[in-house]
């Protein structure tokens, strides 16, 4: 049975995570203000529990602290600087909560792909907390958001938690020769891939199954129009100010 795509066909990395602070309300709200209508970002637990947006195991990168932000509470990250790492105009940026990211996104029409994102080891921990806080926030939306992760662990573990909410599995390179029976024993909606990794002839193996596809990160133009060509359902973009919505209306 052919799966279809419920969302816009134009998603922004990490919010607008490359013009702001990735995965952060300033990156998410500069998305919305270039057109964007759904977002895609990164969210883990902190050492307290609470879903929280960040791309990597420790706040190093992207805040002005130091260490795992699993060994960290949210009033202890709250305190640091998520901001000032890519900019002036963004110091005081605090790290967003899941909650707070769905109020606004909530408030203002924007469809949401979470990634889920666990720090080794809380892989199973991470999914369920984050399906069963998505099905709490969500319960009123118009559209559920996707739960997207890498690990395999962590969807199965959504999958037990919130069964209704849809699911896609991340491939981080060369896409393995059992895709569809690891999509097919998570229920999953589809693949979200690695453009790197994706000819025209896997686009067709997938969407021939049924599947939907969503591609990432893709920061040129012909390129986008190639995977859409090809009949991907959604690119992921990093390029929020040249490939959005004005680049092609249809979208
Ligand atoms: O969800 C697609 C993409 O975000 C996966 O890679 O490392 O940017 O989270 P990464
Ligand atoms: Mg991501």
């Amino acid at each position: 049975m052919s799966r279809s795509w419920p969302y816009p066909k134009l998603i922004a990395h990490r919010g607008a995570g490359r013009l702001a602070p990735e995965n952060t309300l300033a990156a998410v709200r500069l998305g919305a203000a270039h057109g964007f209508r759904m977002m895609e970002y990164d969210v883990k637990l902190s050492r307290d529990g609470i879903a929280i947006l960040l791309h990597d195991d420790t706040v190093d990168r992207s805040s002005n602290g130091q260490g795992p932000a699993a060994g960290k509470t949210l009033a202890e990250l709250s305190r640091l600087d998520f901001g000032g790492w890519h900019s002036p105009a963004y110091a005081g940026e605090p790290i967003p909560t899941l909650h707070a990211i769905a109020a606004y996104t909530l408030a203002n029409g924007i469809h949401s792909n979470i990634e889920i994102k666990p720090h080794p080891g809380l892989e199973a921990e991470t999914g369920r907390q984050v399906a069963l806080l998505a099905r709490e926030l969500w319960a009123a939306a118009s559209l559920p958001p996707l739960l997207s992760s890498f690990s395999e662990t962590a969807l199965q573990a959504a999958l037990e938690a919130a069964p209704e909410l849809p699911r896609a599995l991340l491939i981080e390179k060369e896409v393995p020769q059992d895709w569809l029976v690891r999509v097919e024993r998570l229920r999953c909606l589809g693949l979200n891939l690695n453009h790197k990794y994706t000819g025209k002839a896997l686009v067709e193996r997938v969407k021939a199954a049924g599947l939907t596809l969503a591609i990432w990160t893709v920061n040129d133009a012909p390129r986008a129009k190639e995977l859409l060509d090809w009949g991907c359902d959604a690119i992921v973009t990093d390029e929020v100010a040249t490939l959005n919505p004005n680049w092609a209306p249809s979208l």
